[in-house]
């Protein structure tokens, strides 16, 4: 903590807005008092006013926060909505021929859809779905190339509300399999495959391998073509959407559903081996996504918006599927990896369709600052008005880069931190108003009661001392439970202050002017190239190969990825000597690849004879963090039941 302090005192470069963005921003100074007011004097009624004027209900509710069970917290629960018609059919009138979505394949390939050509798609395809028995609260497992395809299947399962839980296509079958069972879904969507980094990921054949390994509650996979490449189709159970489409018409009414309705299931990775499916609302959800596509990106009518993220976590919900087609704007998707052909491609992309919002992760960010200036220097990138960061702290360095060589210095960067389970941004800058600072994600949201707090959940009123970080009141676009677990739940999200306080797993601090610091995890959590990844989910995949009979997994500062994984492990038989090259180490690489996907390949795994322990047999992570980052043991070790176990695992014995 005293080292974080430090940097901070180091860090007191501040940018104000400029003139010009502050001028033309849809929050102005005077407006966001007034919304901070008006959220505190009266937080439901707040909301409320916001849920009429940017939701079209089919039925308006009369009841705005229902916490008879909380903590599952409930909003707007007597009315009805649907959520494809507030991002479609709403402005057909209006922006019917206003392009919704830019697609750009990996190769190259792009296609535009207005709104009335994607409303078109969507419709199709929801009749697609339905001819497959799917109605609405049934769920289906999306394992999508990042395409329009997948942002047509998104909408179409919310169109007759069919409960989806979209699988990044990075992981593998194992992962798969793990979450269409717990989903209990009856449909699989999915592609021949994807282009990524140059090579096709053929996603139909890992769904294949997750069906073979169980799943036995799918009946369909429908398998939209895109990479062209050749797979086997199960007779009975699989289905060309291509094919499946020349029968269907082109209406489709939107089903409407109640406001809590689960508009989807996202998985993520908690403390434990078990990925948790974070259970989201429908309309409380959409409010959320709306306004703060509104406040945080200032998204208007002409701007063209693209988020990097990939549809498989939760910033591709709210920030391209949902958020910004609900608030009629253009959004851009990208198939392909940031490097292909060369490291331009994202600033190549910028200049081409002439994108003015821009919002990726750090990791993204310092990798493209590594492969240097050139790249963004050839390119157009004037269309920029506004970027964006979300998914772990960034660095001061790749913030004024940033800043600097890609904003040149005219852009105000939106730091944004939330998590799949908020929903959408809870602490984030208003663009127009707010001085930003390298690194700090600046001030809550109105409407959201985000503090620093104790041990007891006191409020930290000494600048800079840090705490647990929590949110002390619902919000509309909060989780409402971890699917099929209720207790889990409870045990996740409100273990301490009884109950009352949302627990979010980040420690953080706020500085003397009110600015939130984000500081790490407060759970065994690693946060790598922005992605969350369970310890304990990669020590149950390395235990579950036969050669091992321990692990123990840590984060290690990474510099692109931020952290990284490293891996202690004991095997049944000799300890080979380690290093990246050996064969043991090769062979548990691939393996926990295979087990879980590739973002969660370990960096460097080490052997020893045990772990260290406490003597009541608790494996002692601190001393391992310490090993694995190269520094000193410090603190107490006298708990510690087997000492020289610390010289093996440092090389030194
Ligand atoms: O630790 C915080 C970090 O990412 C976690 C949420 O991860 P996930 O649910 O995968 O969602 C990522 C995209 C919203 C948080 O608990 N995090 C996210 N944004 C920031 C951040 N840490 C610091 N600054 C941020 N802007």
């Amino acid at each position: 903590m005293k080292e974080n302090i430090e940097s901070v005192l180091q860090e007191n470069r501040r940018f104000e807005p400029k003139q010009n963005f502050a001028t033309q921003a849809r929050i102005q100074a005077d407006t966001l008092d007034d919304l901070y007011q008006r959220a505190e004097a009266d937080h439901e009624g707040f909301w409320a006013d916001l849920a009429r004027q940017h939701l079209s209900w089919d039925t308006p509710f009369s009841k705005v926060l229902d916490d008879s069970q909380a903590p599952h917290y409930q909003w707007f629960n007597d009315g009805e909505l649907n959520v494809s018609r507030n991002c479609l059919d709403r402005h057909l009138q209006e922006r019917g021929d206003k392009t919704a979505l830019i697609f750009e394949g990996e190769g190259g390939d792009t296609l535009h859809l207005s709104y009335r050509e994607l409303h078109r798609e969507v419709c199709r395809f929801a009749n697609v779905l339905k001819n497959a028995g799917l109605s609405s609260g049934d769920r289906a497992v999306l394992y999508m190339p990042m395409t329009h395809q997948a942002i047509i299947a998104m909408q179409a399962c919310a169109r007759i509300g069919v409960v989806q839980s979209v699988v990044f296509g990075g992981f593998s079958a194992e992962a798969l399999k793990d979450r269409i069972e717990d989903s209990q879904a009856k449909v699989v969507i999915t592609a021949d495959g994807g282009t990524r980094g140059g090579n096709i990921v053929r996603l139909k054949d890992t769904v294949d391998n997750a069906l073979q390994q169980g799943g036995a509650c799918v009946d369909t996979v429908l398998t939209f073509k895109r990479a062209g490449n050749d797979c086997a189709m199960q007779e009975g159970r699989d289905v060309w959407v291509e094919g499946a489409l020349t029968h269907v018409d082109e209406k489709c009414e939107a089903v409407p559903v109640n406001a809590e309705h689960p508009l989807f299931l996202l998985y993520t990775s908690g403390s434990t081996g078990r990925p948790k499916g974070i259970q989201h609302s429908s309309a409380g959800y959409l409010l959320n996504a709306i306004v703060t596509n509104q406040w945080v990106f200032d998204l208007k009518e002409d701007d063209i918006f693209w988020c990097t993220a990939d549809v498989g976590w939760i910033t591709g919900h709210s920030y391209v599927t949902f958020g910004p087609l609900a608030c009629g704007g253009t959004v851009v998707v990208y198939e392909g990896a940031p490097t292909v052909p060369d490291a331009g491609r994202f600033w190549k992309m910028v200049q081409d369709h002439r994108v003015s919002i821009f919002y990726t992760a750090p990791t993204a960010i310092r990798a493209l600052m590594k492969a240097g200036d050139d790249y963004p220097q050839q390119y157009d990138l004037s269309s920029l008005r506004l970027l964006g960061t979300v998914g772990e702290p960034i660095n001061p360095e790749a913030w004024m880069w940033y800043h600097r060589v890609i904003g040149a210095e005219q852009c105000p960067i939106v730091d944004t931190w939330w998590q799949t389970e908020t929903g959408s941004h809870m602490i984030a800058p208003m663009p127009g108003v707010t001085a930003t600072k390298p690194g700090s994600c600046t001030r809550p949201l109105p409407g959201i009661a985000a503090d620093v707090v104790d041990e007891e959940g006191n409020s930290i009123t000494t600048p800079n001392q840090g705490g647990y970080l929590v949110i002390k009141k619902p919000w509309p676009s909060m989780l409402r439970t971890v699917w099929g677990d209720d207790q889990r739940y409870k045990d996740t999200y409100w273990p301490m202050f009884d109950g009352k306080y949302y627990l979010a797993g980040d420690s953080a601090r706020i500085d003397e002017d009110g600015y939130f610091w984000i500081m790490g995890r407060i759970d065994d959590v690693v946060n790598v190239s922005g992605h969350r990844l369970g310890t304990m989910e990669v020590e149950s995949a390395l235990v579950a190969h036969e050669a091992v009979a321990e692990a123990a997994v840590v984060g290690v500062p990474h510099e692109v990825k931020g952290e990284s994984l490293a891996c202690f492990v004991v095997l049944k038989g000799d300890r080979p000597e380690g290093g990246i090259d050996d064969a043991m180490t090769q062979t548990l690489r691939a393996w926990v690849g295979e087990q879980i996907g590739a973002i969660a390949k370990p960096d460097s795994i080490r052997y020893a004879d045990n772990l260290p322990k406490t003597r009541s047999g608790k494996i002692m992570r601190r001393l391992l963090r310490a090993i694995a980052r190269g520094e000193e043991i410090q603190g107490d070790t006298s708990t510690l039941e087997n000492a020289g176990i610390l010289d093996q695992l440092k090389g030194e014995q």
